[in-house]
């Protein structure tokens, strides 16, 4: 492949904090939303008993291991690394007046450790949890209140890593809460649709107030959203086909339309007048939303189909959408659908619509893996996948869709966020660690270990177009 990623591209892994670092209690952090589905984002919400335990309360260990793979990602070259704040390490319930400071010490040991390789963190302050101690009391984010909670949680990590981190994202994949609200927004997963877009509301304003104060903290800093790119294509060219189409695909671009051009698009007054949905915003809000993202991130791994018939078809599952299988397409062990051409297809999408810069911020494979007698592991399945993602990456930057950074999701084994497993692998790094919790979470480099290594040296020309 030709040169075509950029000189400074941000190549590098994205990991986050409740499914990698366990020490669920160390140093004070409090129990968060996550804490609470030790199955996983659809398994049950289990308060915690004293002697419990489940797969995430220690992870893969990253909260004492960060230095070894630490230094397995610089062996790779990464030049960037996205990991998320656990909120719950810096205000343990949510709303106390003052941060713990063994939490935020965490932080500073975890980021001037990427420092010594040159490897820049981006940042997620909140993926996929929130301090219990705020459902508990509030109601999560159906509570106005914990737009001022959150605030002062952003405000007190960019105070302290100013100097530190120069790129943040606010809410992870900010559209499931439409699909798992518990862990999107804290609210109770059969809530009504009222409930869930007046939480959403909520959190589209905490988002537009953490990009303010990005602006007026942290020199130099860049703040973006973070979608779950579900792209999705008509099943046919019905004309009622390609409508639906474009309806489940505003679903989710609602998101980055309200915080890439701060206010709601015209199409949502219908939606909510026909789905009887009332969401109080205030004139503050309209004002307050204005502050705008500097780029856009999102996830990729999988497209998906609509119908104006889904009654006739199927739906395939991905771990948060439910989509009608593209019969072109193959898929993954765990079903989902497998198209780099999407990926392409997506960057065109979002860069047509908001001509801001893009980061992909999540794309992998997760699959099973054999550890070989000899202790190899040849993931050419991987390999394969990652390849030809990253070959249309390359055709959309030849597009001239500004891209500024790839971080493939998982660079390290780590604990699945939809069913909480760890048999479900996308990393380069292998961690021994099975299902049961069992192993020594000993870390091993797999044959896409060395194949990453070289994309990123050469700057992504040792890609193989494989059409
Ligand atoms: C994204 C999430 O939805 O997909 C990650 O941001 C998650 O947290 C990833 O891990 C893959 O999903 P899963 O369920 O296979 O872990």
């Amino acid at each position: 492949m030709n040169g075509k990623f950029p000189q400074h591209f941000l190549w590098g892994g994205a990991v986050a904090a409740n499914q990698v670092e366990g020490a669920y209690q160390a140093d004070g952090k409090g129990l968060s939303t996550s804490d609470l589905q030790p199955q996983g984002i659809f398994g049950a919400i289990t308060p915690r008993t004293a002697g419990d335990s489940g797969i995430k309360d220690v992870a893969i260990d990253f909260y004492h291991r960060y230095p070894e793979d630490i230094a397995l990602f610089a062996e790779m070259g990464f030049k960037c690394l996205r990991t998320s704040i656990a909120w719950t390490r810096i205000f343990p319930q949510g709303d106390e007046e003052t941060p713990n400071e063994a939490g935020l010490a965490f932080y500073d040991r975890l980021f001037d450790e990427m420092a010594k390789y040159g490897i820049q963190p981006l940042i997620t302050l909140s993926h996929y949890e929130m301090p219990y101690g705020l459902v508990k009391r509030y109601g999560g984010w159906g509570d106005r209140r914990t737009i001022d909670f959150f605030e002062r949680y952003v405000r007190t990590v960019f105070e302290r890593y100013k100097h530190k981190v120069k790129h943040w994202l606010t809410f992870n994949e900010i559209n499931m809460s439409l699909h798992a609200p518990f862990t999107g927004v804290g609210l109770p997963q059969e809530s009504d649709k009222s409930a869930v877009y007046q939480a959403i509301h909520h959190q589209l304003v905490a988002s537009a107030r953490a990009v303010k104060a990005c602006h007026e903290i942290v020199p130099e800093g860049q703040i973006g959203n973070m979608l779950l790119g579900g792209i999705l294509y008509p099943l046919s060219c019905k004309p009622e086909d390609l409508l639906e189409t474009q309806r489940q695909n505003r679903d989710w671009l609602f998101f980055g339309d309200v915080q890439a051009r701060g206010y709601y698009p015209a199409y949502m007054q219908r939606f909510f007048r026909e789905n009887g949905i009332q969401v109080a915003i205030t004139e503050e809000d309209r004002q307050t939303l204005r502050e705008t993202i500097d780029f856009i991130s999102f996830s990729y791994y999988m497209s998906g189909c609509v119908t104006a018939d889904p009654e006739q078809y199927e739906t395939a599952r991905g771990n948060i959408l439910d989509m009608v299988p593209n019969p072109h397409l193959a898929s993954s062990e765990w079903g989902w659908q497998i198209d780099p051409i999407g990926l392409r297809y997506l960057l065109n999408v979002l860069y047509d619509r908001y001509q801001k810069p893009l980061f992909i911020v999540e794309n992998g494979l997760g699959a099973k893996d054999c550890v070989e007698a000899d202790g190899s592991i040849n993931d050419d399945y991987r390999i394969n996948y990652l390849n030809d993602h990253l070959v249309q990456v390359a055709e959309a930057i030849d597009d001239g869709v500004e891209v500024m950074g790839y971080t493939s999701w998982g660079p390290i084994d780590l604990v699945s966020a939809s069913k909480a497993e760890m048999s479900k692998r996308y990393g380069f790094i292998h961690v021994d660690r099975d299902d049961a919790g069992n192993g020594s979470l000993e870390r091993r480099r797999k044959k896409s270990f060395y194949w990453y290594r070289d994309v990123i040296h050469s700057n992504g020309t040792s890609l193989k177009d494989r059409r």
